[in-house]
């Protein structure tokens, strides 16, 4: 029976998925696997939508955005019995294990499937970064300098109308992405969901740092936090700033990954393919500590990723 290995995609897709599929593709190949790509993540495992992947089909994606085999969420897979009709089909295809690249609720169909004995591996892709057992997840330093490079345009035109830009980040409820590049864009206010905040105290900021010579102001918004329309306007009504607010949306899901992202998405892939040579499922590839290492999915769905207040707290001492 020769060994088969699947790979998907699910979920909000992020820069470094296609590093990781190809690295996931290359390491099982060179291990003596066939490689199965699995369309729109776990759509494709019930409607069967695979595509064969060899070194070659993995060629010329390392440095592209996005994924390859495309992703899509299915919530039809929260059903056991989907879970059981997906474990026939990985049977049928020969698939010794599949390697599921998401975030939180892949993981969680990544544990179903392992459970009904499809051994399972979940690498950590959003790039909102907030995944639980891992310090770093692939897309998230690829977002942070996409959103740092519009901010920096943003900041140039501010300048000019010596304006107040208020800008809303992706991150789905956690801040990591606004509080990292607020500190990185010198803004004079972040909000983020993690922590209290109201708009008294942010227009007493910008009026506090008007009046030691100020001309230009930005503001990040955690779109856990909403409402950046409405700051704009609170804020231009308070202080006579004249202020816009921008939501950037989806360009912080696209462009070409970073080195950061490449290397760890093809890190990741190789550990993954390691893990299910040996037999080995349901656990979570993470980076924790400066090193790669793997944990179980149900621990590493129960864990807490401490919101990093000190950043926070610099963040807010030293922009101003
Ligand atoms: P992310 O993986 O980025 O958190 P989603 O929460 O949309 O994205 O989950 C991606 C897919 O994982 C869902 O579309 C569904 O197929 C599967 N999934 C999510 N939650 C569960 C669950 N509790 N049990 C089984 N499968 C799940
Ligand atoms: O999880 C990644 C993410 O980009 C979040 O930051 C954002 O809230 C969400 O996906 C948007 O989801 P969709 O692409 O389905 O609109």
């Amino acid at each position: 029976m020769e060994k088969k290995i699947g790979v998907l995609t699910s979920g909000g897709d992020s820069p470094g998925m296609n590093a990781a599929i190809r690295a996931v593709t290359r390491s099982a190949i060179f291990k003596g696997f066939k490689v199965v790509g699995i369309l729109r993540g776990y759509n494709g495992l019930l409607n069967k939508e695979f595509v064969d992947l060899d070194v070659r089909t993995v060629s010329d994606i390392i440095q592209r955005g996005g994924t390859a085999i495309y992703t899509a969420r299915c919530p039809e897979f929260k059903e056991w019995e989907n879970v059981e009709k997906a474990k026939k089909i990985c049977e049928e295809q020969q698939m010794c294990g599949v390697v599921t690249i998401g975030g939180d609720g892949t993981f969680r169909g990544a544990a179903d499937l392992s459970r009904a004995g499809i051994p399972c591996i979940g690498i950590p892709g959003t790039i909102d970064n907030d995944i639980q057992c891992s310090e770093y997840t692939i897309g998230y330093d690829t977002a942070m300098n996409t959103v740092v490079e519009m901010i920096d345009k943003l900041r140039d035109t501010s300048h000019s109308h010596e304006r107040c830009a208020v800008v809303e980040v992706m991150g789905r409820h956690a801040g990591h992405i606004a509080l990292a590049t607020g500190l990185a864009c010198g803004a004079t206010a972040v909000l983020v969901p993690e922590m209290p905040h109201d708009i008294d105290s942010i227009i007493s900021r910008i009026k506090e740092v008007r009046s030691m010579g100020k001309k230009q102001f930005i503001i990040v918004v955690a779109e856990g936090v909403g409402g950046t329309q409405e700051i704009a306007e609170q804020i231009e009504k308070a202080t006579g700033i004249e202020s816009r607010a921008t939501i950037l949306g989806h360009v912080q899901r696209g462009g070409s990954p970073t080195v950061r992202d490449r290397v760890m998405a093809s890190e990741m892939g190789y550990y993954a393919v390691e893990l299910l040579e040996k037999g080995i499922g349901n656990r979570v590839v993470g980076y924790k500590d400066g090193k790669i290492y793997d944990v179980d999915i149900q621990e590493a769905l129960s864990m807490k990723k401490p919101f990093n207040e000190r950043r926070y707290k610099i963040c807010d001492e030293i922009n101003f």
